[in-house]
């Protein structure tokens, strides 16, 4: 593939050029203060922000948060974002009040040589998402007038086929950032020849959500194990009971036909902590996998899974981990995640860490970043990324 990068945009020279950056600045937002809870993706673009700062462009933000509905709604503002990312960057960022609209207008118009705007979130206007080319096309033509270069550094939205991923590179000339390069890289060694024993942890709620990329790891990977609250649907298709667990009752028999056909690659939970209601001060007991009781549901995977689970990461030379154990912001059901990201830690292998949810938590747990050999930035583009499909991202740098 031939995709030009940061670098060669920097060697054509770019100051006093106006270079439009695609980030990917959905960071979460406390649901009552409204404040930055993890800054974890400002910080992943910073390095392609500040060389272009260096180097005198003018440089013009983009991103979405959250998922407003092709209106400008408040709770979904980057304005706080604008202001983290100055402190950041050590710079004042000049926040434009709307996407291509006046203020967008005339806060690119004065932005100085190495200086950074961020416009206001892309998805308060219905072209950014829309299925239609043509209202697509509109939003494109607005955001490509405010650069003379376009930089991909969104990775956590290469999978969406929007306007300011998919339709704005097609506009102007194109560049992967940094963060996107580094990737793509690293997803790329996964897809790869990965170093064996190849070691996946898959949680979260859904089975639905991870079908197409457990089917696509099966046959590359030696061992894949489940938590989070998708194991309940597998552990009813072993024929157990799950009480009041998280169900999807439609993906039973598909759940069932998977582990038939895994070789015994897939490992579930022998133990899991069951409470009697979804809270942090629930009643909790961890009970056996085949022994969760009718009025009970399972929160966290328990401390005997974690140990299976750590025995078979030690063993490995690569390991990729996308998606909570249990509901780790609940501190009573934080043990299964914490204990998996720690065996993960301390596994002499190439790990890496896929998904705002599982990036977020590994800091929210206080683990040490460093210690793992990547965290992505991207939840469900590093999962479709690993399914093989054709990212509208990665496709339009391509060209
Ligand atoms: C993410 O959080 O996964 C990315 O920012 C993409 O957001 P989306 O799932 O709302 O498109
Ligand atoms: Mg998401």
């Amino acid at each position: 593939m031939s995709i030009r990068n940061l670098d060669d945009l920097l060697g054509e020279g770019v100051s006093g050029r106006r270079v439009l950056v695609r980030a990917d600045l959905n960071v979460p937002l406390d649901k009552q203060s409204g404040e930055i809870t993890d800054d974890g993706r400002i910080r992943a673009v910073l390095p392609t922000l500040s060389a272009l700062v260096q180097a005198g462009a003018k440089v013009v933000v983009c991103s979405h948060l959250g998922r407003p509905k092709g209106a400008p709604d408040p709770q979904f503002s980057l304005r706080p974002v604008a202001g983290r990312l100055g402190e950041l960057l050590g710079a004042p960022v000049h926040f434009a009040e709307d996407t291509v609209g006046d203020s967008a207008r005339s806060t690119v118009e004065g932005l100085a040589d190495g200086q950074v705007a961020l416009l206001e979130n892309l998805r308060f206007n219905k072209g950014e998402t829309s299925k239609d080319d043509a209202e697509r096309g509109a939003f494109a033509d607005q955001l490509a007038a405010f650069g003379d270069a376009y930089v991909d550094d969104a990775f956590g939205a290469v999978h969406r086929k929007h306007a300011s991923v998919h339709d704005v590179p097609a506009r102007l000339p194109h560049f992967a950032g940094r963060l996107v390069l580094r990737e793509v890289e690293v997803l790329g060694k996964l897809t790869g020849d990965p170093e064996r024993p190849y070691v996946v942890v898959l949680g979260g709620s859904k089975v639905s959500d991870k079908l197409a990329v457990i089917e696509a790891l099966l046959p590359k990977v030696d061992r894949l194990l489940i938590g989070g609250g998708m194991c309940f649907t597998f552990l009813k298709a072993q024929g157990h009971e799950v009480g009041t667990s998280l169900l999807e009752e439609d993906m039973v028999e598909t759940c069932r036909n998977l582990l038939e056909r895994s070789g015994g690659k897939i490992m579930l939970p022998v133990d899991v902590v069951a409470a009697d209601a979804f809270a942090p001060d629930a009643t909790h007991d961890t009970v056996p996998a085949d022994g969760i009781p009718s009025h009970r549901l399972g929160l966290d995977i328990g401390p005997e899974t974690v140990a299976g689970f750590a025995a078979a990461l030690s063993q490995a030379k690569t390991i990729f981990w996308n998606g909570p154990m249990g509901v780790f912001e609940m501190a009573a059901f934080a043990n299964g995640t914490r204990g998996v990201a720690e065996a993960i830690t301390k596994a002499d292998a190439f790990s890496v860490v896929g998904g705002g949810d599982s990036a977020a938590a590994v800091r929210a747990l206080g683990l040490d970043e460093s210690s793992f050999g990547h965290i992505s930035t991207g939840g469900g583009a590093s999962l479709e990324y690993l399914e093989g499909k054709t990212l509208p991202g990665i496709a339009a740098l391509e060209n």
